[in-house]
């Protein structure tokens, strides 16, 4: 794929991805409509969390996924608009997503889809009912199995260097689309009015420096030492960088690779994973901080170079500028292994 060509104001996602494939050897139009299939479930799933309170869409189901976290309704509600936005269009033969425990074949008259996708369809849900931002994750793999047969798990436990694209919708004062391809990563803002995204964050960089680090503190007691001496010196006056935490991945991701900084959720001596699942959490913004400029690593690898295991594999993760997240792996790579 070419480098991105300029674009003027007012590019709409669908003129971006046509201009940029029609540079793609081979490209037959399933990717373009692939990412359109997403940017409607995003539209979708935009409307119902901004009147989320007057649709009674606030709280739990009752039930817990597989996570063994609750389940909120809009999880059910961004899973489903996910699955049904994908399904029946031929892109995709198979989604793995949070809210489902096995992978979702997309079903039999649609195996000569060539793309399998990764999603967290609603991340951040403990802040829904606050309504701080919130988002959806997703990550795109071309399959490895003959299309026109049933896709399988090699499919998706594979490297994250596989990944040909990923991205998120962050829903948040407005609604942005950023996506991350071969040829960089652009945001797509959403005009409610007109239903269509704009072109607002062409080739997005993460700037140097760390003016924001992000981590949950009250995990601190049970950090181990790389971690604790890591966020010492992020601290240190002369560092001038500031906390923020909004609980939300996504959107702490977001800020950090617009202005600069870096996010932890590293493993502890509870959790020695930590919290965050490979596949639909660490690989999709891992591809987007590196396509960035940035970098991602669970403390001591690099997360795209991990091999899922399982489909909600959990690992420790350290995003952001590359250079602020090279000083915490080095730090962290020193402590005793908790695995
Ligand atoms: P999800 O809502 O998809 O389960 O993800 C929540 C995750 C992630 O968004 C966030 O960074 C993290 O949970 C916050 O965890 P803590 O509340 O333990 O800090
Ligand atoms: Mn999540
Ligand atoms: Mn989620």
């Amino acid at each position: 794929m070419s480098a991105t060509p300029q674009f003027e104001e007012g590019t709409t996602l669908d003129r971006y991805l046509i201009q940029t494939m029609r540079s793609s050897p081979g490209a037959t139009g399933n990717f373009i409509d692939l990412i359109q299939s997403i940017a409607l479930a995003g539209k979708l799933i935009s409307s119902r969390v901004n009147r989320a309170g007057l649709l009674g869409m606030f709280g739990g189901t009752g039930e817990t996924n597989v996570q063994g976290e609750f389940v909120q309704k809009l999880d059910v509600y961004a899973n489903t608009t996910f699955l049904r936005a994908l399904e029946h269009r031929g892109h995709t033969c198979m989604i793995v997503s949070e809210e489902n425990e096995g992978p979702v074949q997309v079903g039999s008259e649609w195996h000569s889809g060539r793309y399998v996708v990764t999603v967290d369809p609603l991340d951040g849900s403990s802040n829904i009912d606050v309504n701080a931002t919130i988002g959806t994750i997703f990550g795109i793999f071309r399959r490895k199995s003959e299309e026109g047969s049933a896709a399988d798990l090699g499919d998706v436990l594979r490297s994250g260097r596989d990944l040909v694209a990923a991205g998120y919708l962050i829903y948040g004062s407005g609604t942005v689309m950023v996506l991350a391809m071969d040829n960089g990563v652009h945001g797509f803002t959403l005009d409610p009015q007109v239903g269509e995204f704009f072109l607002s964050h062409p080739n997005i960089r993460v700037p140097d420096g760390c003016p924001i680090f992000s981590v949950n503190e009250a995990n601190a007691s049970r950090w181990q030492p790389g971690v604790t001496e890591f966020v010492r010196r992020v601290k240190e006056p002369v560092r001038k960088s500031s906390g923020r935490y909004i609980g939300s991945l996504v959107a702490d991701f977001h800020r950090n690779l617009l202005k600069g900084g870096v996010f932890l959720y590293p493993g502890d001596t509870r959790n020695a994973r930590g919290k965050l699942r490979l596949l639909y959490e660490a690989f999709p913004l891992a591809f987007v901080a590196e396509k960035a400029g940035g970098y991602a690593t669970d403390g001591r690898v690099a997360i795209l170079d991990k091999v899922a295991e399982t489909l909600h594999d959990r690992t420790p993760l350290v995003i952001g500028g590359k250079a602020i997240v090279e000083e915490a792996t080095s730090l962290m790579s020193a402590d005793p292994k908790l695995t």
